[in-house]
């Protein structure tokens, strides 16, 4: 991550389509210091917006991406031996609170209860963790500390309900779904720009049909929009194939 909190790969990606005003809310959270759940089914641009909020902030973004496999450690930080010498190392929780940067916790409901409870401790409107790795040190938040964590719903595999005093100290919630078709076209538009429109409203109808199969559980998996992404550069670079013959 760059000064900026941009990387590479995130210059290379297209701009956020904001069809539901989304930034208005985060914006007014951000100012007020309250932090937000972003809550959406996969692929539906969560991840995506949160970047693009950081980068209109122009601050830097530390992430985690949320699983069983994610220790307290990732979190706080661990001792290590370097050359005889015992030191700390701090987690991304730990460095984002000193520093007053912004942090992403993806998918915030995959992880494991003791996790969480680190996560309480320095959500709660003190802003502190008392780190008993590093011999009772109190870290307190930077006013500038923000935190922005989203949830996929409950019928994702490996997630759990959130215990209600975590979701205490997401006051906001963002409702995030799939956008209405006009929409969509024009997000796969801004990815794939030479796509054959009518192939592209014909796959969006067809990705939708799905999707409300799925919503009533006829069908256990639906495409979200990164298949309509997928799907448009194949569409796209099959008929560029043609020409070239
Ligand atoms: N509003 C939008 N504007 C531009 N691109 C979008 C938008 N919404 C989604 N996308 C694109 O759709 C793809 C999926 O988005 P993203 O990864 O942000 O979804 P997600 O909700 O974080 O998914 P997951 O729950 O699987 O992590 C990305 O390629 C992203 O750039
Ligand atoms: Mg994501």
């Amino acid at each position: 991550m760059e000064e900026q909190g941009k990387s590479e790969v995130e210059e290379n990606f297209p701009e956020y389509l904001d069809w539901s005003n989304t930034f208005e809310t985060l914006e007014k959270a951000y100012e007020q210091g309250i932090f937000v759940l972003v809550i959406g089914p996969k692929g539906t641009g969560k991840t995506t917006l949160v970047r693009e909020f950081a980068k209109k902030k122009s601050v830097k973004l530390e992430s985690i991406n949320f699983s069983l496999r994610t220790r307290e450690s990732h979190l706080v930080g661990s001792k290590s031996l370097t050359e005889g010498n015992i030191q700390f190392d701090e987690g991304i929780l730990i460095k984002s609170m000193k520093e007053g940067d912004m942090l992403y916790l993806d998918e915030i409901n995959a992880a494991e209860a003791d996790v969480l409870l680190r996560l309480d401790e320095a959500l709660d409107d003190r802003r502190q963790v008392v780190l008993k790795e590093s011999d009772g040190e109190v870290v307190t938040a930077r006013k500038s500390w923000f935190v922005i964590a989203t949830i996929n719903p409950l019928n994702h595999v490996g997630t759990k309900e959130l215990p209600p005093q975590l979701l205490s100290r997401f006051p906001i919630r963002l409702r995030m779904d799939y956008p209405p078709e006009e929409q969509e076209f024009e997000i796969v538009k801004k990815h794939v720009p030479n796509v054959d429109e009518k192939s592209l409203t014909q796959g969006i109808k067809l990705a939708n049909t799905l999707r409300q199969a799925a919503s009533v559980e006829e069908l256990y998996y639906s495409p979200s929009l990164r298949e309509t992404i997928a799907y448009s550069k194949l569409i796209s670079g099959f008929s560029q194939t043609m020409v070239r013959k």
